[in-house]
């Protein structure tokens, strides 16, 4: 059966002036690869991506955007359509509470600079799915990465959390490979071994599909 799924990779960039922003290391391979695992399976892929220098895959419909809120209101328009939905994107939690529109200039003192809370999108979506759609949420951690992805996989009612200790050289951030933990809001928890992205969005993707 064909399916549609929903998927966001990369990172969001927040303006700060008209040269500067605030943003992550994400360079979306790991969202791509989910795009492209799925497309070779003959489903649809709605990719709603982060600026990346990533060539996406062919035949998916790609939505770029930049900000957290332009992704949220992408997904938003989307995510009716959607049978499966991966939020793979690194979303800036906070952005500048103010965008200048000249070039901030250096002064004498140091600075402080104000942020406020970005959306949460994978948190609104958790209230706005319905029974029969999969939604699916990554877990960036540094540390104590079962006990954080657990918090979020019941914080933002997704079926699942995948869990990536992004501390760890060669998983996570910007890196081929990744070393992945899928924790199921049944209970279940499923670590896989670390491997290419390519390799592992194929294994994410079977799980997750033959998982009732
Ligand atoms: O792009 P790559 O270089 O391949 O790197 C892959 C990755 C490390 C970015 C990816 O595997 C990953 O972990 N993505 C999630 C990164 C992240 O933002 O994690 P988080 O733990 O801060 O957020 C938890 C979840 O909430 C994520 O699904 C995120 O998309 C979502 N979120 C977070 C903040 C926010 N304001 N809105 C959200 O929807």
């Amino acid at each position: 059966m064909s399916l549609t799924f929903l998927i966001t990779a990369g990172p969001t960039q927040e303006p700060l002036d008209p040269v500067r922003y605030l943003s992550n290391y994400s360079s979306g391979k790991m969202g791509y690869a989910l795009a492209r695992a799925a497309l070779q399976r003959g489903h649809r892929v709605i990719l709603i991506t982060g600026p990346t220098a990533l060539v996406p895959p062919k035949g998916a419909r790609v939505i770029r955007v930049t900000t957290a809120g332009e992704m949220y209101r992408q997904v938003m328009r989307h995510y009716k359509k959607a049978h499966v939905i991966f939020k793979v994107a690194a979303v800036a939690d906070y952005r500048p509470a103010k965008v200048s529109k000249q070039k901030i200039k250096k002064t004498k003192k140091n600075e402080t600079l104000k942020l406020v809370r970005n959306p949460d999108i994978l948190k609104a979506l958790g209230r706005k799915v319905k029974k029969n759609q999969i939604l699916v949420g990554f877990a960036a951690e540094t540390k104590n990465g079962l006990v954080n992805a657990k918090k979020k996989l019941s914080e933002k009612k997704c079926d699942w959390i995948i869990l990536n200790q992004v501390n760890q050289k060669g998983i996570g951030f910007n890196s081929d490979t990744n070393q992945v933990t899928l924790l199921s809001q049944k209970g279940q928890i499923w670590p896989l071994k670390r491997a290419t992205k390519k390799r592992l969005a194929g294994q994410i993707l079977t799980k997750i599909l033959s998982t009732p």
